[in-house]
């Protein structure tokens, strides 16, 4: 007999960006003659090619993998030594103490946000920024610790929902119920919110106070622009006995269809029973995975030299221009708008109290762009909506000049 995982059955519909994709793919088809005039500012997907030192350091990999002197088979399931070491450096050059042993290197930051869940208990209480990054939410109910969901709260009943509001300038405050797990993101997707260091200082403390661990998404710190933003919760004090920081190379480098990303875990940081989550990670990853190829792990480590470091952050102005240009355009045709100054995104409220979902369609068939609705992200995001600053300069010029127009 076959027996699936009923946890499955609490998810509500299909993952947000592939229900996105499917209504644009469905527009396209019953408008074949506006198909081609669709400008995607949705997913957070990135247009401009690899940086020139990046592609290089590739080709030369794949250049080893000819000669049998050079070839490479598995990957160590940790990482190569030549990138943990070199994002451990970069760590230490923020005066972050992290040792290289600490870094495990995967496929991507979304994997890791997906798979972290695996090592807390099932009835770890989970608490979520809202709105939020729907893989922490949805990987967590696949996992069975969601409860029920409650169709009038939009909310699952055992997850701990913190509000993101205009009010607390879309930063969390401390839950009043005490969790187990703790999932931040900054700056923030999707708000494009960022923690002060005191912000998160305070986090780090609470963390330590009730023994809980965060798991910090800083996929997006390349794009911090105010000097007292930090770039890692490691920057905080007490931070390697209570956080777990996960990073990508997608958004800062262009790898979102190259894959890499890393995970950080101190050693110092343990379960209530003494044992190390760097060890539970350790296992987890020895067992499932088998290690990111060569070639693209040598792509990483062209992204820490003096050349990719240059390019990279050329890359990160171009697309903060287009979040300036999409923030400017949207206040000038009267939006009220955040984000989009420490990160791509930026985040909108809906004109006359329209739901996300309305403005989504409203924008698809009026205007031919597609963002994402902010209700996608948690109940606290009715009302709101995502654009990204990942387009072509040249797309995200003429969306916005649609929305200032109010037509094509
Ligand atoms: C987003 O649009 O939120 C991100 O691109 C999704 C991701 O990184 O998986």
């Amino acid at each position: 007999m076959i027996k699936t995982n009923h946890d499955y059955q609490n998810l509500q519909g299909s993952y947000l960006f592939s229900t996105i994709a499917k209504k644009v793919a469905a527009y396209g088809e019953s408008h074949p003659d506006r198909a081609g005039q669709v400008i995607r500012l949705g997913i957070g997907d990135v247009t401009q090619p690899i940086a020139p030192s990046i592609i290089r350091a590739m080709h030369e990999a794949v250049d080893e993998m000819a000669d049998a002197a050079t070839f490479k088979g598995y990957a160590p399931d940790l990482g190569y030594e030549f990138l943990r070491s070199a994002i451990a450096d970069e760590y230490k050059s923020r005066g972050c103490s992290i040792a290289a042993d600490e870094v495990f290197v995967s496929d991507g930051a979304k994997c890791d946000s997906g798979n972290i869940q695996e090592i807390f208990s099932r009835d770890a209480k989970i608490a979520v920024c809202d709105p939020v990054y729907p893989v922490y939410v949805d990987s967590n109910v696949m996992a069975g610790r969601s409860g029920k969901w409650d169709p009038a709260r939009q909310c699952y009943e055992n997850f701990i929902y913190m509000p993101c509001t205009e009010e607390n300038g879309f930063a969390p405050e401390l839950p009043e119920q005490e969790p187990d797990v703790i999932y931040l993101c900054f700056p923030n997707n999707p708000t494009g919110a960022t923690a002060s260091k005191s912000q998160l200082q305070e986090w780090v403390d609470y963390a330590n106070k009730i023994h809980a661990v965060i798991l910090y998404d800083a996929a997006y710190e390349a794009y911090i622009s105010e000097p007292d933003v930090p770039h890692s919760i490691y920057e905080c004090d007490g931070a390697r006995t209570c956080a777990i920081e996960i990073r990508s190379f997608s958004k800062n480098a262009g790898f979102t269809g190259v894959r890499l990303g890393f995970t950080v875990i101190p050693k110092e940081l343990k379960d209530a029973d003494g044992i190390t989550l760097h060890s539970l990670w350790a296992r987890r990853h020895g067992t499932k995975y088998n290690g990111a190829p060569y070639i693209i792990q040598k792509a990483g480590l062209a992204v820490y030299s003096p050349e990719g470091q240059k390019e990279i952050r050329e890359q990160v102005a171009y697309y903060m221009n287009n979040a300036k240009i999409i923030y400017d355009g949207l206040k000038k045709a009267g939006y009220s708008v955040s984000g989009g100054v420490n990160a791509p995104y930026i985040w909108l409220k809906t004109p006359d109290g329209m739901t996300s979902w309305d403005f989504f369609d409203d924008l698809l068939e009026r205007l031919n762009i597609v963002g994402t609705p902010g209700s996608g992200f948690g109940p606290h995001g009715e009302g709101y909506f995502r654009l990204t600053a990942f387009g072509s300069y040249e797309k995200t010029k003429e969306a916005v000049d649609r929305i200032i127009a109010g037509r094509i």
